[in-house]
């Protein structure tokens, strides 16, 4: 399919796994990602979960206008494709086409895959190992716990550009911090965003990717869009299942989160909670951002 995948990047020189458990949970312990959200059986579960509900949202699987090319045959990447269920979802509507997910963690499908699939493990910030200009849609969700400003200004913007093909559509969402009256939900929020900016994450790249997009002159047409969610069940099934993804997000980051709050596990678990019963109580928010943007011929 155009990529190849020699080098794997979780086997230290002498051989050992990187990835190391804290209080049940796997993370990877590569310096040079700033990643910090579990890379296990339970974060894939959140992550496939998930899924249609973001369909919902946001009415269906893409938004670019790439339905023709995809039912005739193109090719799509997923960049960070977690579980890889948007992939396999794609492969399955669109059989003449061919899909590659590329993520950092074990946490790919390795069996029965369809004939179109490809699943890569492999760290994005070392460069994709897939041919220029190789992809009519190139696909990226949320990533904003992955790459520092840099990174994203540097290294992944100017390769998700090296991928698509002149005439072909990248499409990016991205969820922004939380904001609710609930005060263990904002002390959450505000220590999630500090925490993040102490990697050299930025909690809010949902708004500036499309001013990095512009910046690099490489497409003839951005398309911006933005959701106000409210959390909680009486908002609907689509809100309940969002409020779900932040709690369980916050549990899959509790190694890191909960040592930078300087509290112990179990009082991290019940600030979560709190979190979750305060969306139900005040309007807690959360903002996602998609955008779609043409390269140009
Ligand atoms: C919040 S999850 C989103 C997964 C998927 N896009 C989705 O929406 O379900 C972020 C994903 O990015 C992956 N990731 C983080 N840093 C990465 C890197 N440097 N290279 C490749 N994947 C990375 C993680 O392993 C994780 O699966």
């Amino acid at each position: 399919m155009g990529c190849c995948c020699s080098k794997r990047y979780f086997e230290e020189e002498n051989g050992t796994i990187g990835y190391r458990l804290i209080n049940g949970r796997r993370y990877h312990t590569l310096s040079e990602s700033a990643y910090f959200g579990a890379n296990d059986d339970e974060e894939a579960y959140r992550l496939s979960r998930y899924h249609d509900a973001i369909k919902e949202i946001w009415g269906g699987l893409f938004n670019s206008p790439v339905e023709e090319k995809l039912s005739n045959g193109a090719r799509v990447i997923d960049i960070g494709c977690g579980s890889g269920i948007w992939i396999l979802d794609m492969a399955q509507r669109y059989p003449k086409s061919k899909f590659v997910g590329i993520d950092i963690s074990p946490i790919l499908p390795t069996e029965n895959l369809p004939p179109n699939v490809k699943f890569i493990q492999y760290n994005v910030l070392d460069g994709i190992p897939c041919e220029d200009s190789s992809f009519d849609l190139v696909h990226q969700k949320f990533l904003v716990g992955a790459y520092t400003e840099s990174q994203w200004e540097e290294k992944v913007i100017p390769e998700i550009i090296r991928l698509a093909r002149p005439d072909g559509w990248i499409e990016l969402l991205e969820g922004d911090i939380i904001i609710s009256n609930g005060s263990v939900t904002q002390r959450v929020a505000r220590a999630l965003h500090d925490f993040m900016k102490s990697r050299g994450l930025y909690a809010n790249i949902g708004k500036e990717v499309p001013r990095m997009l512009e910046r690099t002159n490489a497409f003839s047409e951005i398309r911006n869009q933005h959701k106000i969610i409210k959390l909680g069940k009486k908002h609907g099934k689509s809100s309940e299942e969002t409020l779900r993804f932040f709690t369980s997000g916050l549990t899959s980051s509790r190694a890191g989160l909960s040592a930078w709050m300087n509290v112990i596990p179990e009082h991290y678990d019940a600030l979560v909670e709190t979190v979750s019963i305060e969306a139900e109580k005040y309007s807690t928010q959360f903002d996602q951002y998609r955008v779609c943007a043409h390269k140009k011929i």
